[in-house]
């Protein structure tokens, strides 16, 4: 399975102008799943629940979804990307949709708000959930989900195979927690970070890069620098996450001490 990520610099409130630069970027890959960035229609950093509103779209209806699955049917691919979702009742959540060559799979909303994040979206209220692309487990997740096991846990319990993690990392640990992550779990995750620095009422973050694909003992796969805005593919075995024995007595999740843990 060839899986991998594309990290690159959305530029804020301009929905149709980052839906084009991903479609320009994928034009010449071959990829069985594509992972992409936090937020990737809207960008990052809001001023108010207004503009949140306004740059939030209905999921699957809305044309940034459908301009992904337009692309994954062109490039017969699946694609996990993050996106502002406008739901019912004028509530927005900070989203991921999985699309793929037949249309919409389904979404995730983030649990796991990050700061002023809690000021403009509801916390996800979707359990997390795996899918079935090409006969293989997938998980997908958002950015500070990371910073809780039972994220990455739950959806490895679930049979993730490989995880999709889009992000908008600004902390320097991620990277470096998501290869314990895949230890823990036995599985392969794809980190999609976004790139770039946004300054917006009075406020401003830089966004770390550093995309990866870690395998299912932790090795590092394949990554990308801080800014650059690119793509990478790498050939995964998704079976090999199948395995949770990591020494000849101990079982990833058999030796699990669940009655301990209250
Ligand atoms: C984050 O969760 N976007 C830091």
């Amino acid at each position: 399975m060839n899986v991998g990520f594309l990290q690159f610099k959305p530029v804020f409130g301009n929905s149709a102008a980052n839906l084009n630069k991903i479609e320009k970027m994928s034009q010449n890959i071959r990829a069985d799943l594509l992972v992409l960035p936090e937020l990737s229609n809207s960008g990052y950093m809001f001023k108010s629940k207004k503009e949140v509103s306004e740059l939030s779209e209905n999921i699957p209806g809305g044309p940034f979804t459908q301009g992904l699955i337009n692309i994954a049917k062109n490039r017969n691919m699946y694609i996990a990307c993050g996106l502002a979702e406008k739901a019912g009742g004028a509530k927005c959540y900070n989203s991921a949709v999985l699309v793929g060559p037949k249309g919409y799979l389904g979404k995730y909303r983030k649990a796991h708000l990050f700061n002023d994040e809690k000021i403009f979206f509801k916390p996800g209220n979707l359990p997390f959930r795996v899918f079935q692309v090409k006969g293989v487990k997938i998980g997908m997740m958002i950015c500070f989900d990371w910073i809780f096991p039972e994220a990455m846990r739950t959806l490895s319990l679930k049979g993730a195979q490989v995880v999709c993690h889009c992000a908008n990392l600004v902390m320097p640990y991620c990277q470096k927690a998501m290869v314990t992550r895949c230890i823990e779990n036995g599985v392969f995750a794809v980190t999609a970070n976004r790139t770039g620095k946004e300054k917006r009422g009075g406020k401003s973050l830089c966004f770390t890069g550093g995309s990866q694909v870690i395998g299912n003992r932790g090795e590092l796969l394949g990554s990308a620098g801080k800014a650059e805005q690119t793509i990478k593919i790498i050939a995964i075995d998704p079976k090999a996450a199948l395995n949770k024995n990591i020494s000849k007595r101990n079982h990833l999740f058999l030796d699990r001490r669940v009655g301990l843990y209250v």
